[in-house]
């Protein structure tokens, strides 16, 4: 379902979407979604494969038309105003393909001259890994590679707002750490990020809020840790111990469960857990020192979610 949000001034928001729609024959890809996006703000889109998020972002770039609703970014309707928006706003769509033959710097150039105002691309160029690869025509590079030079050239007008759909796909784990990195740099120059992916780990690292779409609608809207505390609330506290069973555990409050292996025990349950057991193991003399707690991630909740049927904002 979507939502009411508390009322905000309109110079607050880089994007304000009220249910929008988008239908490709009898498929509702995009079924009354609404959101703000503040500026200043990373806003992710998560969601399994074809639920929505791509369209919308295309929607929300004047890439695709819309069927129904309301679409206002930074004070624009997309579908009518693309022209002026074109230069404010910076794409990586999810499949962009560039001509065989360009060369990275070509790219990066041509794109830097037909923008009003741009940054230095041989800055963004080495910032995004790319420096080395200058030269090289588009045909030549590897998929991590042409990804980065995608948002790369996301970013070379300076955006005041940038879309970045799936940015990380296919990109080692070393090149993904960085590019979060960069992300965070992006938004401290003050360029709001609307952010697609259906990694979780990374929705949860970079994400000020979140928007989880299912089948065209949004089922949930808010912070990561608060998602994780809504529809995740449970914890797991482990720790070693040789000797007898420990049969008083299953009565410490929010404990549910209580399981041992050898001589490792995991207590699950909800609430301050850890602080329970601790306590009950010091009160029997028992102070192991690998005690620890896991608080579930969003993955958890996302799949939580997935479940679940809409009821949210
Ligand atoms: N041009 C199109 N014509 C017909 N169906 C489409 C088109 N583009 C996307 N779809 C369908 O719309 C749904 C949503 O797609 P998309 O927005 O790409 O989802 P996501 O980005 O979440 O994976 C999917 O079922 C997809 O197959
Ligand atoms: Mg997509």
């Amino acid at each position: 379902m979507t939502g009411q949000h508390p009322a905000q001034i309109p110079g607050e928001r880089a994007v304000a979407v009220r249910e929008l729609a988008k239908v490709y024959g009898p498929l509702r890809a995009v079924d009354g979604v609404s959101f703000d996006v503040r500026r200043g703000e990373i806003f992710g889109i998560v969601g399994v494969n074809g639920s929505g998020k791509t369209t919308t972002v295309e929607c929300l770039q004047g890439l695709r038309d819309r069927d129904n609703g309301e679409v206002h970014v930074l004070g624009l309707d997309p579908a009518t105003q693309r022209d002026a928006l074109r230069h404010r706003i910076g794409s990586q769509l999810q499949e962009s393909a560039l001509p065989d033959r360009l060369r990275v710097w070509e790219a990066l150039d041509l794109f830097a001259a037909i923008s009003p105002r741009s940054r230095d691309w041989r800055r963004l160029a080495d910032e995004w890994g790319l420096w080395e690869k200058r030269r090289a025509a588009f045909a030549d590079l590897s998929g991590g590679q042409r990804q980065r030079l995608f948002v790369a050239l996301a970013l070379v007008n300076d955006p005041e707002i940038v879309f970045l759909d799936e940015m990380t796909t296919g990109l080692d784990p070393s090149a993904r750490h960085a590019a979060w990195d960069l992300v965070r740099a992006v938004r401290q120059r003050g360029t709001t990020v609307v952010l697609v992916t259906h990694f979780m780990d990374e929705a949860e690292e970079l994400c000020d809020r979140i928007a989880v779409f299912k089948a065209g609608r949004i089922v949930a809207l808010d912070t990561p840790s608060a998602l994780v505390r809504r529809f995740a609330d449970h914890s797991t506290v482990r720790f070693t111990h040789e000797g007898d069973d420990l049969p008083w555990l299953d009565g410490c409050p929010g404990a549910s469960a209580v399981e041992r292996e050898g001589t490792r025990f995991t207590v699950a349950g909800d609430g301050p857990l850890l602080a329970y057991v601790a306590s009950a193991l010091v009160a029997h003399g028992i102070a192991p020192l690998d005690l620890r707690v896991e608080r579930p991630t969003l993955e958890q909740a996302f799949l939580r979610i997935s479940e679940v049927e809409a009821t949210t904002r």
